[in-house]
């Protein structure tokens, strides 16, 4: 104990005030509650980690390369092998051109800092991460949320009236692929179109490509590619940003991004300010697992058990939800979006949800830009890190928790 116990009103800075509680720290404590089946927070499936082969790297790397726990230089090794990665996301790039991050989230944060100033305009859709609007919080900015919706992704027309109209935001940032929460993808029509506003508007967009990876299952369920990234149709405008959280493990916090070679010595000297290195340990663990050719293999396994997982959930909603309630199929990544009934509010219902039916999910309403009440009657199913039978479990219950918020029995 200290021996002089003071008291006072520490001030925050403007930034930090603006940032508020995270909704969906808030659910998650509410759905780590014993007992609970949780649809809440978008976490890849543990139970399908390659923890033995990282186990084995780890201490090959450590007994080996005493290095990798020093301070270092970017990996080349690894830079290499994203470079080949992108050749699958329609992307050429040359190793140069990699920017190691701490995950796409820190791409993000470090792309904001480069471009937005404090209180400018930013641009992004009414219905988002919820991460990338809290990041964007603390530069107080003025924001331009564009419409989107669960069957098209966002409203490309929107986005042009609103940049025709004299609209010059810092960026357009956008998920074009297996989107968080709505799980749409862009089409390729899509993707030309939105890099042609890019370019004539000379509006830089930020594509977050964290499930591109993930591949896309298409109508019919059968698995394939996910379209090419939206960096492939632009590589002035686009920035892109990919992460190994889903295709890997999150607690690595290795992520890249590829971007315009003149922003690279500024963004660097960002990086550096804000943590000096991406871990040394885990950018050598994940050039290790890359190197001995272990990612086709996991990749193929995460997305079967994903494209399992999400028919397992589709399945038990059309079996047992009420009329009334509206889901998409989500083409690829991790979430189902349901639309309830406008007179059904989401984060009521988790709460009942929770207390009688130990089942949670994250209302609609974490993920609304600027605080709008659209998404209010919506819920996002994050499927994959739940077994099937859980699944299935789990959205029974779900079911019975809505119909009594309908007055049905
Ligand atoms: C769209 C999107 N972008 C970024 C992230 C964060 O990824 P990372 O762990 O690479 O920082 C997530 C995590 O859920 C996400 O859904």
């Amino acid at each position: 104990m200290p021996e002089i116990v003071s008291s006072g009103t520490i001030r925050l800075a403007r930034g930090a005030s603006a940032t508020g509680p995270n909704i969906l720290r808030q659910v998650l404590s509410l759905s780590m509650r014993p007992g609970v089946i949780s649809f809440a927070i978008g976490l890849p499936a543990t139970d399908l980690f390659p923890a033995d082969d990282l186990s084995r790297a780890a201490a090959d790397l450590l007994a080996r390369q005493p290095g990798s726990l020093q301070y270092g230089e970017p990996s080349q090794l690894l830079k290499a092998h994203i470079a080949g990665l992108m050749a699958q996301r329609g992307v050429p790039c040359t190793p140069e051109q990699v920017f190691l991050t701490a995950g796409s989230q820190q791409g993000m944060d470090l792309l904001a800092h480069l471009l937005l100033d404090p209180g400018g305009q930013v641009m992004i859709e009414r219905t988002v991460y919820e991460c990338a609007n809290g990041m964007l919080r603390k530069f107080v900015p003025e924001i331009l949320a564009v419409p989107n919706d669960a069957a098209n992704g966002i409203d490309l027309a929107a986005v042009e009236s609103s940049l025709e109209g004299g609209a010059r935001p810092a960026f357009l940032y956008v998920i074009p692929t297996a989107h968080n929460p709505l799980g749409v993808s862009l089409g390729l029509e899509a993707r030309r179109r939105l890099a042609e506003i890019a370019r004539r508007y000379e509006l830089p967009v930020i594509e977050d490509d964290a499930y591109g990876f993930l591949g896309d299952d298409g109508a019919d369920g059968a698995g394939g590619e996910a379209p090419a990234a939206l960096r492939s149709f632009d590589d002035r405008w686009v920035l892109y940003l990919g992460s190994f959280s889903k295709i890997l493990a999150p607690s690595l916090r290795v992520g890249w991004g590829i971007i315009p070679a003149d922003l690279l010595p500024r963004l660097q000297a960002l990086k550096h300010s804000m943590d000096i290195d991406t871990s040394t340990l885990s950018q050598a663990l994940v050039a290790a697992f890359l190197e001995a050719g272990l990612l086709p293999d996991h990749l193929e396994r995460i997305r079967a058990a994903y494209r399992q997982r999400r028919e397992a959930a589709l399945r038990a909603l059309a079996e047992c939800f009420p009329t009334g309630a509206r889901w998409n199929r989500p083409t690829g990544g991790m979430f189902l979006w349901v639309e309830l009934p406008p007179e059904v509010d989401a984060a009521e219902l988790l709460r009942t949800a929770v207390e009688i039916e130990h089942v949670a999910f994250s209302p609609g309403v974490a993920f609304a830009t600027g605080g709008g009440r659209h998404a209010d009657s919506c819920l996002r199913l994050s499927y994959a890190n739940l077994t099937p039978e859980q699944i299935d479990e789990g959205i029974r219950r779900l079911a019975r928790a809505v119909r009594r918020a309908l007055g049905q029995s």
